[in-house]
């Protein structure tokens, strides 16, 4: 059954974004995105070149990556810029421990 079991090297298990809340349709949860990113150094730069709804962004900005980013469309550009400020925002406010979240 799927979801039950260790999963396979490489395969991630979670909580998909629920439909009703997703900005994008093709839209990945934060929590995946961030867990992805500790090959990356922090302080590191991430390209995202389809950045859709900007998860990879809003990831980088909440764990303390830099990050470079395209979107085609300009109604999911603006989406993106709106989370990633969000997400700056609250970084300032609860600035990411690597230590706390791991
Ligand atoms: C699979 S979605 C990304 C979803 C994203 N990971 C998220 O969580 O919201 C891919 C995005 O790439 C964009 N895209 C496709 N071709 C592109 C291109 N040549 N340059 C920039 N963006 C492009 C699409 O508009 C789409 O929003």
């Amino acid at each position: 059954m799927m979801g039950d079991g260790p999963a396979a090297p490489g395969v991630y298990r979670g909580a998909t974004v629920p439909t009703a809340r997703r900005d994008h349709q093709t839209e990945k949860p934060v929590e995946l995105i961030e867990t992805l990113l500790t090959i990356v150094p922090e302080g590191g730069v991430v390209l995202d070149p389809f950045l859709g709804s900007g998860t990879t962004a809003v990831a980088c900005v909440n764990t303390g990556r830099r990050f470079v980013g395209f979107e085609l469309h300009p109604e999911y550009y603006e989406i993106a810029v709106d989370r990633i400020q969000a997400a700056q925002e609250q970084t300032r406010l609860f600035p990411f421990s690597e230590e706390a979240a791991f």
